[in-house]
């Protein structure tokens, strides 16, 4: 959560809130000046976080799928755990509705199971490569529940800043 660099204010998206305890984390880090989404494609989690979150009206829920998000609106999207579930050949496509709903100074974190094999990395890091995202810092390997996870937090590739237009010299001046 930390590693989220969550100030207080900002609108963040949780895709795949699942149960909704650690998006609670991240909704009592943006406070009420701030406002926390949660998307999932399953009503059964979602209402879990519905009543995991009662009692914080910053916080809304959407039952359904990330074309339906507001595009280029959030300071942080968060997909904790979510992405080993996305089919590999899908994960392109994602990853592109992901970087979509981003601000352009927005940042993308992640964090993924790197036991049973369940996902790799590298991949990942090339598929939100191709939407334009690069890392902000190397990636960070932790022990968390059942094993290793890795961590990363993506943001637009900053283009270098074209030099400015030559001024042609005229008889003018
Ligand atoms: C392993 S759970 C993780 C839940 C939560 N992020 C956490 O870490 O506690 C994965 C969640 O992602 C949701 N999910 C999977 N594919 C999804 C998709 N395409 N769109 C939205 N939610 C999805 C699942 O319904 C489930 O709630």
């Amino acid at each position: 959560m930390e590693r989220l660099e969550l100030e207080g204010g900002e609108r963040v998206l949780d895709f795949g809130s699942g149960s909704g305890q650690l998006s609670r984390r991240i909704a009592l880090a943006v406070g009420g000046a701030g406002r926390l989404s949660c998307l999932d494609i399953s009503p059964r989690w979602l209402e879990l976080a519905r009543v995991e979150m009662a009692d914080l009206p910053w916080v809304d829920f959407h039952l359904g799928v990330l074309s339906q998000m507001p595009r280029g609106e959030y300071d942080l999207v968060h997909a904790h755990y979510v992405l080993h579930e996305i089919r590999p050949g899908m994960r392109g496509q994602v990853a592109e509705e992901l970087t979509a709903r981003l601000k352009p100074a927005g940042r993308l974190g992640i964090r993924e199971p790197l036991y049973y094999n369940m996902l790799d990395w590298k991949e990942l890091l090339e598929i939100f490569g191709r939407t334009g995202l690069a890392l902000v810092r190397p990636p960070e390997r932790h022990w968390w529940l059942a094993g290793p996870v890795i961590e990363l937090i993506l943001q637009h590739r900053v283009s270098p800043r074209p030099p400015p237009p030559r001024r042609t010299v005229t008889e003018a001046d």
